[in-house]
């Protein structure tokens, strides 16, 4: 018998999140001859009446459809709907209005591509409406627990060491220190990373507190080497010298990290009479074409998951670990966020090639 497969994405877009829409359709409609149904916006789409779904065609979804940054699906990170916020300000439980949706679309299998965040809440609707479920992790931050990479990362990682290839010559030129603010929300792993491979001489990630004046003194020593500039790149959740996170209130309500990379301009230009300019990368770090390393994670991870699904093995997500897909306990990769060591391989890496983390 036919069998019926929803599949969703959730949270913060990303690239490769088609690369994963994809692989799972065609793996699941092509060698198992299911159907597929993408619902849109995350569980939004169960929230509507009619649920707003589309069949998902393996022979529509081609190769062009890998290159595609976004989600042809849609996603939200905002609502809850074990919490959802209704018009009149106050907060609903709607979880039974998806898991009605599911059954009534005579589903037997969910997939959804999202972070821990949504992997708590969609774990938790399949606990209570009986959904068979596997997650597959995605987030340009890298923080699902348990897994080596998620879906996105690399794409962010190489949009931000793009950033540091463009602010060098343009830095140099004018004798600046260059600020490049990048996301990850409270984990460091796109900073090291990009900084790392960008050439940075000064990475400021969450995970390790500075101090300005390491931060002077480094610059200070590069000046009297001969260099003109200097590169700085800082995470988001970077605190400021006093100790604050700094961030971005929206007109909706919402807040998010945003203004550290402004903060460390000023502060840097006063200690050092240096001058300072700051590019916030923000969005453009999930957009784009995403980079051929997160095609492959995704219809790894595509694949993956609808075997998992066939074997009959739920409540779990496909990681990557050791240069192979493994599957995991949800349980576990939402146990908390996985940031980076402050004694790990890429922080090790950024120490022996002398570049500034602003301890001590
Ligand atoms: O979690 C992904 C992420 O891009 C974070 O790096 C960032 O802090 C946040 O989402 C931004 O969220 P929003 O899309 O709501 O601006």
């Amino acid at each position: 018998m036919t069998k019926r497969l929803g599949l969703l994405t959730s949270g913060g877009d990303c690239g490769g999140l088609n690369a994963v829409i994809r692989a799972v359709t065609r793996h699941a409609a092509g060698t198992y001859g299911w159907q597929v149904l993408g619902i849109r916006n995350g569980t939004m789409g169960l929230l509507r009446r009619p649920p707003d779904v589309e069949p998902l065609d393996p022979e529509r979804l081609d190769a062009a459809m890998m290159r595609l940054g976004g989600t042809v699906l849609g996603t939200t990170n905002e609502r809850d709907p074990f919490a959802f916020r209704m018009p009149d300000g106050n907060f609903a439980d709607r979880s039974a209005e998806i898991i009605e949706a599911y059954h009534t679309l005579s589903l037997d299998a969910l997939i959804g591509v999202g972070g821990d965040g949504s992997f708590a809440i969609l774990r938790r609707l399949a606990q209570k409406g009986r959904i068979p479920f596997i997650g597959i992790p995605k987030t340009i931050d890298n923080d699902v627990r348990g897994t080596e990479a998620s879906v996105g990362y690399d794409t962010a990682v190489w949009v931000a060491t793009e950033a540091l290839d463009r602010l060098q010559p343009t830095a140099a030129s004018h004798d600046r220190v260059m600020i490049l603010e990048v996301m990850g929300r409270d984990a460091g792993h796109i900073a090291i990373a990009a900084g790392i491979a960008g050439g940075a001489d000064v990475i400021l990630i969450p995970e390790i507190p500075y101090r300005l004046e390491k931060i002077a003194a480094h610059i200070e020593a590069l000046r009297r080497r001969g260099r003109n500039f200097a590169l700085v790149v800082a995470a988001e959740s970077v605190k400021s010298p006093q100790g604050e996170w700094v961030y971005r209130f929206h007109p909706g309500g919402q807040k998010s990290y945003g203004g550290i990379g402004a903060v460390l301009a000023d502060a840097i230009a006063a200690l050092t009479g240096a001058e300072t300019r700051v590019t916030v990368l923000g969005h453009v770090q999930r957009g784009g074409q995403p980079t051929a390393g997160d095609r492959l994670l995704a219809s790894a991870f595509g694949v993956a998951a609808v075997d998992l699904l066939v074997a009959g093995r739920f409540d779990r997500m496909v990681a990557w670990r050791n240069r192979s897909v493994v599957d995991i306990p949800l349980a576990e990769a939402i146990a908390g966020p996985h940031l980076v060591d402050p004694d790990g391989p890429l922080v090790r890496t950024a120490r022996g090639l002398g570049i500034c983390l602003g301890e001590g």
